[in-house]
């Protein structure tokens, strides 16, 4: 049991469940809320103190949720509240705790807001939207463009000519946070669910929720070419106008107004590359933390690597939620380099991730060392479906695999919802929680760590020795030694120690003489007491 209070959090460990991947309890061929619940003991085991769920809310599905068309309710495809009060109820008897993620920068179309602001250009409603005039030759009012490719914005369904804008797909209306009902309405929902037991929140595109008052244009960075990944037009533009703006810090204010009495803890998905600004947002005052994404991005370049999570260690002040993969990119084991040199490196990492302070989280499948998903049926990510196949997000989100039986005993359907090529016993659950030696329990020997030794991420941090792919961190009686590096590295402990962890069987040689680290390992060491 994690101990009580505002910083509970800290130190802990995380998973993040994709819902529809998870465990299908009712053979529909998709992931449900009593699937996890079903499950929760496994994730018990392994060590986990928080999930955070994806979304599972009412949804027309255009974006695999992140399109909320209510967002107090349960989708009828994930179950029913009862299904999420009997989930919550199961995490507290295991002593672990929920986090539900929230979708505030957008909703769906179909959600009731949206329908009441085109049926009605007097609706009240019509200002829970961004909707503006169009440019003076009848385009888009600006050159904002949407993370799913295309300009963000549409013409108003109402038919005044007017734009609303979309920083997603156009099913997804962004929400006008200069409007204070919008946050009168997420006070609503933000209590509801504190009420309903949950222990904080992940919140979706945190870095987006206000806009410039002006809607001036992006400064544009490079030529956009016909045939560009979406990702790569976005990426085109220096987003200062339409995310990263400095009003949200303010709205989260209040929000931590709103969570307070329940100790709920606010985690923001920020893709934030200003870094001051990563501080701002996590200075207590607002979010208690923020997703440190660009690792989970990241392919494996040793000396980024170590330089982004010391720049965030610096910008945090223990404001971070560390993790090395998520359900929208490419899985870590994939962008590391496939197969064992992969699950070495990620290893390496996440082992130099739990001496850091905040949450650090797992993904489903990387305790077991999962690969990106190989499709064998049609894509189902707009980002691929609505650009011409281009690359999208499905290969991070097929089924988790449970067992050898027919489709790796995630479901009993004749498919899942996401047709993937079935993985190797090797590589399931049900091989890997007995064996010792497996992915799997070198995880839980990760995570065991950060619960039996606190110095390791609550100590004040001295950094012994930094090159540019390695790194020796004292904790107290602690020191990590992480050697990113493809050479050995060697480092002479003062005194006696002993061996805490090794992210590599055998990482840690030398035979009484300096400690011989292996390349790309990470090893922790306790100074013996006196
Ligand atoms: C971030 C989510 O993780 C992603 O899956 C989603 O498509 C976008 N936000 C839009 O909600």
């Amino acid at each position: 049991m994690l101990p009580g209070g505002r910083n509970w959090w800290r130190g802990s460990i995380g998973y993040e469940i994709y819902i529809r991947s998870f465990f299908d309890s009712d053979g529909d061929g998709m992931g449900d809320l009593c699937g996890i619940s079903a499950k929760l003991d496994v994730l018990d085991t392994l060590g986990v103190d928080v999930v955070w769920i994806t979304p599972f809310y009412p949804s027309p599905g255009k974006d695999q949720g992140y399109d909320v068309s209510d967002y107090v309710d349960v989708d009828p495809a994930f179950g029913t509240l009862a299904d999420f009060d009997h989930l919550v109820a199961r995490a507290t008897e295991l002593g672990m705790r929920v986090f539900v993620d929230i979708v505030p920068n957008h909703s769906s179309d179909e959600h009731p807001w949206f329908q009441a602001a085109i049926a009605d250009v007097d609706s009240p409603y019509r200002q829970y939207y961004i909707f503006r005039d169009a440019a003076p030759d009848g385009g888009p009012p600006n050159n904002w463009v949407s993370h799913f490719g295309g300009p963000a914005w549409t013409l108003d369904p109402a038919g005044t000519g007017k734009y609303y804008c979309h920083l997603f797909l156009p099913e997804q209306p962004d929400l006008n946070w200069a409007n204070p009902a919008v946050l009168e309405e997420f006070r609503e929902i933000l209590t509801f669910w504190c009420k309903r037991g949950v222990d904080g929140f992940r919140i979706d595109v945190a870095h987006g929720l206000t806009k410039d008052p002006q809607f001036r244009d992006n400064p544009q960075v490079r030529p956009v070419t016909p045939g560009m990944h979406p990702k790569d037009v976005f990426a085109s533009y220096q987003h200062v106008h339409d995310l990263h703006r400095p009003e949200t810090t303010k709205i989260f204010e209040e929000w931590r107004r709103i969570v307070q009495p329940y100790d709920a803890v606010l985690l923001g998905e920020m893709d934030v590359r200003n870094i001051e600004r990563f501080t701002e947002y996590v200075d207590g005052k607002g979010l208690d933390a923020g997703f440190v994404l660009k690792l989970s991005a990241s392919n494996w370049e040793a000396a980024t690597i170590l330089s982004d999570l010391m720049t965030y260690v610096r910008a945090a002040h223990g404001g971070a939620a560390w993790a090395l993969s998520n359900h929208d990119q490419p899985r870590a084991i994939s962008r590391f380099g496939v197969g064992e040199i992969g699950v070495r490196r990620a290893m390496a990492v996440t082992a130099l991730m739990i001496a850091l302070d905040g949450i650090t989280f797992v993904y489903q499948g990387e305790e077991l060392g999962l690969p990106d998903a190989v499709l064998t049926g049609v894509a189902m990510d707009p980002v691929s479906t609505r650009n011409d196949g281009a690359a999208g997000r499905d290969v991070a989100r097929g089924p988790l695999p449970w067992d050898s039986s027919k489709l790796n005993g995630f479901t009993t359907a004749p498919h899942t919802w996401l047709d993937t090529a079935p993985l190797p016993a090797a590589l399931t659950v049900a091989e890997q929680i007995d064996d010792p030696a497996s992915t799997w329990a070198r995880y839980r020997s990760m995570m065991e760590l950060r619960r039996r030794l606190p110095a390791l991420w609550s100590e004040p941090l001295e950094i012994f020795d930094r090159q540019a792919t390695s790194l020796v961190l004292f904790r107290g009686p602690l020191t990590i030694i992480a050697n990113l590096d493809d050479k050995p590295f060697e480092f002479i402990p003062e005194g006696e120690y002993l061996v805490e962890f090794e992210s590599q069987p055998g990482a840690a040689g030398g035979d009484g003489g300096p400690l011989r680290i292996d390349a790309e390992s990470t090893v922790i060491i306790r100074r013996r007491a006196d």
